[in-house]
């Protein structure tokens, strides 16, 4: 029978840490998951993800799937526009599970190169474009000159109904809010209580994707699947208390990384997500695991020696599909190439066959886990965002360090922005006039 759930399992030949001590440890932070369940007071401006149903409940949903069906009927392609926390998620469903609609999704904000604005405005020629602006605090400057540029390409497409074709996702009472409504764009909520990185499962998430055509409602119901699994499992079953307590265990023990290896290339977008949760929420203080990834086979013909070999740093997590599709089989077509053993083979086989050495060959070297999904689609990727967040929530709790903030992203800013001259006060319009830059 196929499995529902995700799992969790420890490899054979793990000598780096018994069973009995991971148990062990788990019932010692009993009252750490409780605590997390019950949401802690000090975080509440942070904790909007922990009940799904807060902003991927009926209403979200189905406000989502309304705003999206005016857009699918309209559009041929949305930008979504967004850094970090607010694209990731999005980007990882679409690019694993591939768009459903006839809209193309196509990504920006993300970055400031010119070369990569000017590629996406090419991928707008003679096409009905709508764009989603994606900003918590809209001062993030990599989707602020992302969407100055793309309005004014919807300007010279529609004049002044160009605004009919933006929806702006930002919070509510900011200055990002007010904007929208001044000049009549489409405004959905970026949650107040959750930071960019927690908004998977809300309408942060969840639009872009039912424009895709993506299934939102499978993705919230996997979502509610994992939270009522989390919260009904004690601590010595726990499947996120047992992640959260083998990695800090292999922290204790020196490792200093832990990559997420995958089999299947669709999952690249969503390793980056996950890269970003635990980079952001772990590491700071001095302290954290370093969050890496590997696309195999293919980085096994790169980084797989110094896994194998190299500093003895790395824990590894396997990210291990059940069920995959589609097949392709392999024909004997009479040349004698030196692979006819695999005549008949299904490249799926193979896979698993690399897959299973993989995890036989890392075991033996460093501590691996294996953590089964039963596909991709779009119920796992709700059970994973959610088993995920709640996971590193504990982990970033165990490690001694705020799971929520990111006070080191600011550092390289301050340089950028002197160097670009941005005014130091809030009221940047009437600096600007001051100085006569603007009338
Ligand atoms: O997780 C986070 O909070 C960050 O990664 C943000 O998502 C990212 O910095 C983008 O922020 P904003 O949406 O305010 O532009």
């Amino acid at each position: 029978m196929a499995m529902e759930s995700i799992r969790l399992e420890l490899t054979e030949g793990t000598s780096w840490l018994s069973r009995k001590i991971v148990k062990h440890e788990m019932n010692r932070h009993a009252s750490l998951l409780e605590t997390v369940k019950k949401r802690e007071e000090q975080y509440r401006d942070s904790l909007g993800w922990l009940d799904v149903e807060e902003w991927a409940g009926e209403e979200w949903l189905s406000k989502c799937e309304k705003l999206a069906a005016y857009v699918k009927e309209r559009a041929d392609v949305l930008v979504v526009v967004g850094i970090g926390g607010s694209n990731q998620a999005a980007r990882a469903v679409a690019e694993a599970i591939g768009e459903k609609s006839s809209v193309k999704l196509v990504f920006s904000g993300n970055n400031i190169s010119a070369d990569d604005i000017c590629s996406v405005v090419k991928q707008l020629e003679d096409k009905r474009v709508f764009i989603n602006v994606i900003a918590k605090n809209f001062e993030t400057l990599e989707p602020g000159i992302c969407f100055w540029a793309l309005r004014n390409i919807l300007r010279e497409k529609y004049g002044a109904a160009y605004s009919d074709h933006v929806i702006c996702t930002g919070t509510i009472g900011s200055h990002f809010e007010r904007l929208s409504k001044d000049e009549g764009y489409h405004f959905l909520p970026f949650p107040d209580n959750i930071g960019g990185r927690y908004t998977a499962l809300s309408p942060v998430g969840l639009f872009p994707l039912a424009v895709a055509g993506i299934d939102i409602r499978k993705m919230a119901h996997g979502g509610k699947k994992m939270q009522e699994r989390l919260y009904r499992e004690s601590a010595e079953e726990n499947i996120a208390l047992e992640y959260a307590v083998v990695r800090n265990l292999l922290y204790q023990k020196g490792f200093r990384m832990e990559m997420l290896s995958f089999f299947e290339p669709r999952y690249y977008r969503f390793a980056k997500w996950w890269r970003q949760l635990f980079g952001e929420s772990e590491g700071k203080d001095n302290k954290g695991l370093y969050p890496v990834y590997g696309s195999f086979s293919e980085d096994l013909h790169s980084i797989g020696q110094f896994i194998q070999e190299g500093t003895a740093v790395i824990f590894e997590t396997f990210l291990n599909v059940e069920k995959t599709e589609p097949s392709f089989i392999l024909r004997h077509d009479g040349l004698d190439d030196r692979f006819v053993y695999l005549d008949g083979m299904d490249f799926t086989d193979i896979n698993r066959a690399a897959y299973e050495a993989t995890v036989a060959a890392h075991s033996k070297r460093l501590p691996c886990m294996k953590l089964t999904v039963p596909a991709i689609d779009e119920e796992s990727f709700g059970q994973l965002f959610y088993f995920y967040e709640f996971t590193c929530y504990l982990s970033a709790k165990l490690l001694g360090v705020n799971p929520f903030d990111q006070p080191g992203v600011e550092a390289y800013k301050q340089y950028m922005f002197q160097k670009l001259g941005k005014p130091q006060t809030v009221d940047c319009r009437k600096q600007l006039e001051d100085e006569g830059r603007i009338a």
